[in-house]
């Protein structure tokens, strides 16, 4: 699947926000290593801290299923500037593959784009192995 292809998913993900306190919908898209699309929107609360990020859902998502690398993950948003994922999202995209791209969009049809790792320069680690079970 093509970056385009994929922002549109994140796109029609983004309809299933639940954001009554923002009003700021949010969808992802996140393409696997082997080709499979998990899909994200953003879920607020009304103990607004425990709000989860479109990006996380989809990592959760991908992750609960059994898929822990991914090529590159969609993020759009209907602003003007092309929407830029949390720190809290950078560190979690980061802990499966800080060589993904992450490809921002906006309501106008531009997207840029940029490795997890040049998001988030120095992440926290470990240094564990994500692939032992
Ligand atoms: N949000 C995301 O879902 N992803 C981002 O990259 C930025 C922020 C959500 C969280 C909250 O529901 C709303 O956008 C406003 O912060």
């Amino acid at each position: 699947m093509n970056y385009l292809d994929l922002l549109e998913e994140a796109k029609k993900a983004s309809a299933m926000a639940y954001a009554p306190y923002s009003q700021f919908p949010v969808g992802a898209a996140l393409l696997t290593a082997s080709g499979e699309v998990f899909t994200g929107c953003n879920v607020e609360n009304a103990s607004y801290g425990l709000t989860i990020c479109a990006e996380r859902v989809a990592v959760t998502k991908a992750v609960s299923a059994g898929f822990r690398e991914f090529k590159a993950i969609a993020v759009f948003a209907p602003t003007g500037e092309p929407v830029s994922p949390c720190g809290a999202c950078r560190q979690v995209l980061a802990e499966f593959s800080p060589d993904g791209e992450v490809i921002m969009g906006n309501g106008k049809g531009d997207y840029v784009v940029a490795k997890v790792a040049e998001l988030l320069p120095g992440a926290f680690s470990l240094k564990t192995d994500k692939n032992s079970r």
